[in-house]
């Protein structure tokens, strides 16, 4: 690149008048789908962008100029040299991954630029605010040639507000989304799942009153089955509000008055029909203050761990599980529509199942709601997966981050009883302490939900007796244990655990939260042949019989309900880049272990409840 254009795009930038200072990630918006919206969804533009010379110029300075990509820029001559045309640059389809779109895009980690145009006609009085779902992994977030801000974390929503910034006519959003995995980032480097990267959830306009309801809180108290505790919180210039809180069905009303930071507390007596797996009971709940109102479908339900009992609505409760991606059921790719999670969650209904380990992220709100409606409890977790850097603040700041954005999200829906703050973490002294902190976290955002993590106790204390015992030293910071172990797959062989004791000091619940070995579908042979379907059928019927004489279990989520895509896979025939420990194929066929399971889970529904 010649000196003298060098000096020309330094000038220009001076010219150009200097952007306004980028909006911040607005507080999130709850429940979304209950206010006026618009779909953005459909057809993108996309430029895929391998070297980012959509954001970097070749000294690698970030560009400011009509060549940044942000800009949508056309040549206003037959001479001026544009070097992007988002709109002679292919398409691809929002939501979604862009991995399974392309073939060329499979196995893709970078930038690409995606651009929607679009025209709005907000009314004069109201806000308006765009709502992504998810980006993976990391957004930049441009309107009309100005950036709006950013946001890292590929699997929790976030919004800005573009009231002042949305034109009728002609605008165009543009997006820089990057999944290239890093060092510092949460989750890391490697994982056992696919890096789907895209714009994977909806966006859409939300259009609100200068003052609403930005978030609400209405759950039964930690313990109690009949007292409501809650909180409101406004948004805007108006925060002094009267806000009634209305049950119609059961007869319930209350009135908060808002402080002036918007925000109303408040608590009922109530006698409510429990939500629990046999009855999702949803009640409709409005908020309503004197500017605007929000309807919710709320369940009520009490979770508790005393012991080594978890007590649903005061009352012991087995949690029968199996652990799920958020991969679509009969598609490939991330799953995020109310039909693919009504398809994952049918199947895990039709296993027997009362409960579901959402891994290794947050799912997607769809999830979540239908869980709520079919009545299936919910483990959700972030992705502080293997070796995290727990040195780093950066990294914690950002695992916090996800945690209040998983937690914000859905801090409403009966159906989640656990948050996880881990998977298989490394003990050290630096994990512990960022543990510690995420489990603090989680109980001051939520106080009356369980806060657990997959601990890794999988190693014989005692050959002769063949005894594991649970002792991670953040297990005393856990309400409930999780536990993943391999007995029959990476460690020994399945006939192993017909030996095998567990203990634990901790008096505690514990999950376990992972087992389960791989078998491709079709695959058949003697048990003793790995990859086959008896291979997996004999290690369940070895694992279910030990976990039953496990005193302290009080779940477990075997690992997993579908074959799923894994970088890690790399095994032909058998594998296929898919780890094959579902326990339905990548085409939801059920193999010979889904039928041990779904047996398991019926004698434990039909056996007489513990005393
Ligand atoms: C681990 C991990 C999973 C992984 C599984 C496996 O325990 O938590 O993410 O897929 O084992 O090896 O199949």
């Amino acid at each position: 690149m010649t000196k003298l254009f060098r000096c020309l795009i330094f000038v220009l930038c001076l010219l150009l008048p200097p952007g306004r200072s980028a909006a911040q990630v607005a507080p999130l918006i709850a429940n979304i789908n209950a206010r006026q919206t618009a779909s953005l969804d459909g057809q993108w533009q996309a430029i895929v962008d391998p070297y980012d010379v959509g954001a970097l110029d070749y000294r690698a300075q970030p560009l400011k100029n009509n060549h940044a990509f942000y800009k949508n820029y056309k040549p206003q001559s037959e001479s001026e040299l544009v070097e992007y045309d988002f709109d002679t640059s292919g398409q691809l389809h929002v939501p979604g991954d862009w991995n399974t779109q392309r073939e060329s895009l499979l196995f893709y980690e970078g930038s690409v630029w995606y651009k929607r145009s679009f025209d709005y006609t907000k009314s004069p009085k109201n806000r308006l605010f765009l709502h992504f779902g998810a980006c993976n992994y990391f957004a930049a977030v441009y309107l009309n040639g100005e950036e709006l801000g950013e946001h890292e974390g590929g699997f929790t929503p976030f919004d800005f507000e573009i009231t002042d910034r949305v034109k009728t006519n002609g605008n165009f959003l543009v997006l820089r989304i990057n999944n290239t995995r890093g060092i510092d980032q949460v989750p890391t480097v490697n994982t056992d799942w696919w890096n789907y990267g895209g714009i994977t959830r909806p966006v859409t306009l939300v259009e609100v009153p200068q003052t609403f309801v930005q978030d609400y809180y209405v759950q039964l108290e930690k313990g109690s089955t009949h007292q409501i505790k809650g909180w409101v919180q406004l948004n805007g210039p108006q925060l002094q509000q009267t806000v009634r809180i209305r049950i119609a069905e059961a007869g319930l009303a209350k009135t908060v008055q808002t402080d002036s930071k918007g925000r109303g507390e408040f608590s009922l007596t109530a006698d409510l029909t429990l939500w629990s797996p046999e009855n999702p009971k949803l009640y409709t709940v409005e908020i309503a203050g004197e500017t605007d109102q929000v309807i919710d479908h709320i369940g009520f339900r009490s979770i508790e761990a005393r012991g080594t009992e978890i007590l649903l609505d005061g009352k012991p409760v087995f949690l029968r599980g199996i652990s799920m991606h958020e991969e679509a059921p009969t598609r490939p790719g991330r799953a995020w529509s109310e039909d693919d999670a009504r398809t994952l969650l049918s199947w895990a209904k039709e296993l027997g199942c009362n409960f579901v380990r959402l891994a290794h992220y947050p799912h997607n709100e769809a999830m979540l709601r239908m869980a709520d409606q079919m009545g299936l409890l919910v483990w959700a977790e972030v992705p502080v997966y293997w070796t995290i850097q727990w040195e780093n603040p950066r990294t914690l700041h950002n695992a916090e981050n996800q945690l209040n954005e998983m937690i914000a999200r859905d801090h409403n829906r009966a159906a989640l009883i656990i948050y996880s703050v881990a998977n298989e973490t490394p003990i050290s002294d630096a994990r512990n302490r960022f543990l510690r902190q995420l489990i603090q976290d989680a109980h001051s955002a939520d106080p009356t939900r369980l806060v657990s993590a997959a601990l890794q106790a999988d190693q014989l204390v005692d050959r002769n007796r063949m005894i594991i015992r649970v002792n991670d030293p953040i297990a005393s910071d856990l309400d409930v244990l999780g536990n993943n172990e391999y007995v029959g797959w990476y460690v020994g062989r399945p006939e192993d655990t017909d030996s095998i004791d567990w203990v634990s000091e901790f008096g505690k619940p514990m999950i376990m939260s992972e087992f389960g070995g791989d078998a491709l579908f079709g695959y058949h042979g003697d048990a003793r042949t790995r990859w086959t379907e008896e291979y997996q059928a004999n290690l369940y019927e070895h694992q279910l019989a030990m976990l039953k004489r496990i005193s302290f279990l009080q779940g477990m989520s075997p690992w997993v309900l579908k074959d799923f895509r894994s970088p890690r896979r790399v095994l032909p025939h058998f594998q296929d880049y898919f780890n094959r420990k579902g326990l339905l194929s990548d085409h939801g066929e059920k193999k010979k272990a889904f039928f041990v399971l779904q047996k398991f889970y019926r004698e434990l529904q039909n056996a007489p409840p513990p005393k």
